[in-house]
Formats: structure tokens, C-alpha cells, sequence
């Protein structure tokens, strides 16, 4: 059977020096490729200024000290601007315009710190480490102990020819640029996390004002509407609608919006036979009044505010990731990432008959790694 080309056309066999058209398919033959190439060998080595001169030696070991140095000097602005310079101080710079001086310190002190260490490393390279090509045959993956041991050797030599051991002014300056240039991260991680959050968020304004003592006074805080910020009672919440709530006197607060990122709850009526004959959806039920149920409105997955209600389901959604929350059996999670339901908040009606919070969020709201804060 002959061989076809995706033309259709027999395919030629390629003789002496001809070049082998590659559109052709498979073809075999020698072409015009050489069977091998000959080595070209190396290029002869040649001696560098520091190779031959101790002279010119100490003077690249001064160079190479003064760039490390440069770093360290770099890392030392850093560190000293983050703490010292005022982040509204500003300065005029030419061909810009004003800008902040804390911003220009911190990328100068960061620039020096690297460009410092990567000339160094270079010109250290160039100048004082060897520099003879040096061939490695290939052989099997594992090497002999043999060949291990000599490979620790020749580790070890390459440590001493680099002139680490030998030259201490280099020794001293590299691992000082080297060990300060990861403090700007270490600086910049530690410094900026702020407070530790400590029960911050397992504690929401539903649980009342805060005393000297860090305890809480429980108070049955009304429920309101939001963003009317007016009181609700249970006869304005009708089958299958819901209503966004926020603790009475909380929008009245300066950090409310910190506040309202933990409180927010939904309230929605269902009819009482709807809630699952199951111990959660009976505890739903009792911690609601008259089938109006509350839920904390932040998702347990990343805190996405959890938007959606589907009325016939009764499913509550959220729309980041998709977690579906069934409300006939407390809030339990049906589908999504979600690793916990929705904290219920127990409600029942105050003497003028204004929906109250019986008592705060039993578990933390939010997601899951909240709880460990
Ligand atoms: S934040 Fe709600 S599903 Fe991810």
C-alpha cells in the first residue's frame, strides 16, 4: 500500500542535502540533517582581572560589600519611614507632583533593598566566583554513594572557591543584606494586623451594650426595618414575604456600618405547619412567633449577605456561592460551601406588641473560622 500525503500526493524521498519539506507527513530518509553534529567544544577560558590580580580582587570584594551594603541601608529606610514618617505628610517630586512621603520612603528603601542584593549577587558572580564551564555527563538518576560523597566535596569546595570562608567583609555583608531583606514583609505582616478581634465577632449589638467589665447587658432589643429604621409587628409580616432587619438604635451608632456587617437578620413568615416534623425544624418553629422566623442575613461560607428567598421552597440563598439554606429545618444547609446553617435569632412581641429580640445569636455569625476568633 502506498503512502499518502494529507494532499493525496506520494510523498518523495528526500536524497543528499535536499531539505525535507515538513507538510509532507511522515517521511523517512536522511535528508539534508547530518546524522550528528560535531562537538564545538568549549571556547578557551581566560582569566579574569580578579583570576589574576589580588589587587583587583579586594577591590570587586569592596564593590560587592558596597552593594550588599547599599541593601541593608535600603531595608533600614524602610523599616525606619513605616514607623516614623506620618502617612499625610506629603513632598513636591519633580516631573510628578505632590505625593505622599511615607509611600516614596517605603518604595525607595524597598527598591535599594532589592536592587542592592541583585547587583551584589551579580557582580559577585562576574567577578570572584568561578567561572570555568564546567561538563556533567549524563548518568543513571541515583547516584553511587561514591559519587555522592563527591558531590558534598565538591559542594564544600565550591563554598570555599566562592571566598565566603575567605573573606569575611563579604560574608558579614551578604547574609546581613540577605537576612534584613525579609523584614520589610515580616514589618509590614506584623504591624499591619491591628488588634487581635478576641470575642469581637461571636459578639453582635444584639447582645446589648457593653459594660466596663467586658460583660453584656441582655436587652430585648426591637426589631427594625431596614432602611425605614422603624419597629415591625407580626401583623405586617405576610406569608411568603421577607424583610431586611437591623437591632433598634443601631443605625444611630457612628460604626454602624462595622455593627450592621454582624446583625443584619431576615425575617420571613411561614405558615407553622410548613416548618419539617425534625428536632431543628421544631426548635425553628418555638424560637420564632406565629411562623415569623429570624435568621442572621451573613452567609456561613465567606459572609456573603444571603439574598435571596424563595417563597414555595422556602430556601434561602446566597447568591456568592450558590449555598441554599431550607428554613423548614432551621436553616440547615441543603446545597453550596456552606459548612454551618444560618444562626436563629429567637424572637417573640414586646407589651405594645413590636417584634423583640427574645435573646442574642446563640453561635457566632458568619463564617465558620469566625468561631475560633
Ligand atoms: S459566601 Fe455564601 S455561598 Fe459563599
Amino acid at each position: 500500500m502506498s503512502e499518502h500525503t494529507p494532499t493525496g500526493a506520494t510523498p518523495q524521498e528526500p536524497s543528499g542535502s535536499e531539505p525535507v519539506r515538513l507538510d509532507q507527513g511522515h517521511v523517512q530518509g536522511s535528508g539534508g540533517i547530518p546524522e550528528r553534529f560535531s562537538n564545538p567544544g568549549l571556547p578557551p577560558h581566560v582569566l579574569r582581572n580578579a583570576d589574576r590580580d589580588e589587587k583587583a580582587a579586594k577591590r570587586a570584594e569592596r564593590q560587592v560589600a558596597a552593594l550588599f551594603t547599599l541593601s541593608i541601608l535600603g531595608t533600614l529606610l524602610f523599616v525606619v519611614s513605616y514607623f516614623i514618617v506620618d502617612v499625610d505628610d506629603t513632598v513636591w517630586v519633580p516631573f510628578t507632583n505632590e505625593m505622599s512621603l511615607a509611600n516614596l520612603l517605603l518604595g525607595l528603601g524597598l527598591a535599594f533593598s532589592l536592587l542592592g542584593i541583585g547587583l551584589g549577587a551579580v557582580h559577585w558572580a562576574k567577578t570572584l566566583m568561578p567561572d570555568t564551564e564546567v561538563v556533567e555527563m549524563r548518568h543513571p538518576m541515583r547516584s553511587a554513594d561514591a559519587d555522592r560523597q563527591a558531590f558534598v566535596e565538591t559542594m564544600l569546595d565550591g563554598a570555599e572557591s566562592s571566598q565566603l570562608t575567605r573573606r569575611p567583609l563579604l560574608k558579614a555583608t551578604f547574609a546581613g543584606a540577605m537576612g534584613l531583606f525579609a523584614l520589610p514583609l515580616v514589618v509590614q505582616l506584623v504591624g499591619s494586623l491591628g488588634p487581635l478581634p478576641k470575642n469581637d465577632l461571636s459578639v453582635t449589638f444584639w447582645n446589648g451594650e457593653k459594660g466596663e467589665d467586658g460583660t453584656y447587658t441582655p436587652k430585648k432589643l426591637r426589631l427594625h426595618k431596614d432602611p425605614e429604621d422603624t419597629p415591625i409587628k407580626p401583623g405586617d409580616v405576610t406569608i411568603g414575604s421577607v424583610f431586611h432587619i437591623q437591632p433598634e438604635g443601631l443605625l444611630e451608632r457612628p460604626d454602624f456600618l462595622d455593627e450592621m456587617s454582624k446583625a443584619s437578620v431576615l425575617l420571613m413568615r411561614l405558615n407553622p405547619e410548613d416548618f419539617q416534623d425534625t428536632d431543628k425544624g421544631r426548635k425553628a418553629r418555638e424560637w420564632g412567633y406565629q411562623g415569623i422566623v429570624a435568621y442572621s442575613k451573613v452567609c456561613t461560607h465567606v459572609g456573603c449577605p444571603v439574598g435571596l428567598y424563595e417563597q414555595t421552597t422556602h430556601h434561602l440563598l446566597c447568591p456568592c456561592h450558590q449555598s441554599t439554606f431550607d428554613v423548614t429545618n432551621d436553616c440547615e444547609v441543603i446545597f453550596g460551601p456552606a459548612g454551618h446553617p444560618l444562626p436563629q435569632l429567637k424572637i417573640t412581641v414586646d407589651s405594645e406588641g413590636y417584634l423583640i429580640a427574645d435573646q442574642p445569636f446563640q453561635e457566632p455569625v458568619g463564617p465558620s473560622f469566625w468561631e475560633r476568633g
